[in-house]
């Protein structure tokens, strides 16, 4: 029989994951479907509940249900405990369920893949909401210099500092307080580039050459891109990679095969410019 496979979302029809785990089923020759289903909010145990008692084997989760899945795994690895969300769910031999979030170790491995150097990096994270908490660990484990996280609401990014200090030298700071310094990369998990907003950054912010990747994208430059660009950045990526990244690790959780991700990112760019023009 076929594998069943799934995303969970809401929405859900704009989801490139169908398109992305097809296209890794295809090159590492697997038998398996992949679906995408809308969830009404406040549903998701008992959609996922049919999923996995119609024989699914595994889900990918997404906005907004990733606590749910949290809560709903069995077990939890230990980078998705300390993200506080699941993004993948994989049903084990002995029936159970396990929740994984591959979402920070999807951006790592963009950047390796990048050739962006991360060890003794000083690094900038700038938000501390969900997006953000749920890289973190991941980022601590190559080994940066220093980790810094500025937010609007200072208090968040004080806790998540909090909750991470344990794995290395990470600090939280309000975005005034960033005058003076200067780091080696700038990782932006706001929301703020959905509205096309910049949260306010210091002139002198990029050390030169920097890297800077924003974990959102789009069929244009974000707003935060073309900040990093016009401040001497040497290196610019968007969240694109991140995207099929993390589909990779679900993929590897699944199925024990780690997929080619650079011909996917470099069809789905193209299937984005489409689009755009
Ligand atoms: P996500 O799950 O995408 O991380 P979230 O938990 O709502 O979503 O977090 C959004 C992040 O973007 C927060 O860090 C938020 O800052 P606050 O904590 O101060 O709300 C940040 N953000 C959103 N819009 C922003 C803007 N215009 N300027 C600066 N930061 C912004």
């Amino acid at each position: 029989m076929t594998d069943a496979y799934a995303v969970f979302g809401n929405p859900i029809a704009h989801s490139k994951s169908p398109y992305i785990h097809r296209q890794f089923a295809e090159q590492a020759g697997q038998d398996m479907s992949y679906t995408k289903q809308l969830v009404p909010e406040g549903e998701f145990g008992a959609a996922a509940d049919a999923f996995f008692l119609s024989g699914g084997q595994g889900l990918n989760v997404t906005v907004p249900f990733k606590m749910d899945a949290y809560s709903y795994a069995a077990r939890l690895t230990q980078r998705a405990r300390r993200a506080g969300a699941v993004n993948t769910l994989a049903l084990q031999e002995d029936g159970t369920l396990l929740g994984d979030n591959t979402d920070g170790i999807g951006m790592i491995n963009d950047m390796h893949n990048l050739g962006w150097p991360l060890a003794g990096q000083r690094v900038l994270v700038l938000g501390a909401g969900g997006a953000v908490r749920g890289i973190l660990q991941p980022l601590m484990e190559q080994n940066p210099a220093e980790v810094v996280i500025a937010n609007r609401t200072f208090h968040k990014a004080e806790q998540l500092a909090k909750g991470f200090h344990d794995l290395g030298d990470i600090q939280a700071l309000t975005f005034e307080q960033l005058e003076g310094r200067q780091f080696d990369l700038v990782i932006n998990g706001t929301s703020a580039s959905l509205s096309g907003e910049l949260p306010p950054l210091p002139e002198s912010l990029l050390a030169p050459g920097a890297s800077c990747y924003d974990m959102m994208y789009g069929p244009e430059k974000t707003v935060f891109l073309q900040w990093a660009e016009a401040h001497g950045a040497g290196r610019l990526a968007d969240g694109l990679g991140m995207l099929v990244g993390q589909a990779a690790e679900a993929f590897y959780l699944w199925r024990d095969i780690r997929p080619e991700v650079v011909p996917v990112i470099s069809a789905l760019r193209r299937k984005m410019g489409k689009k755009s023009s």
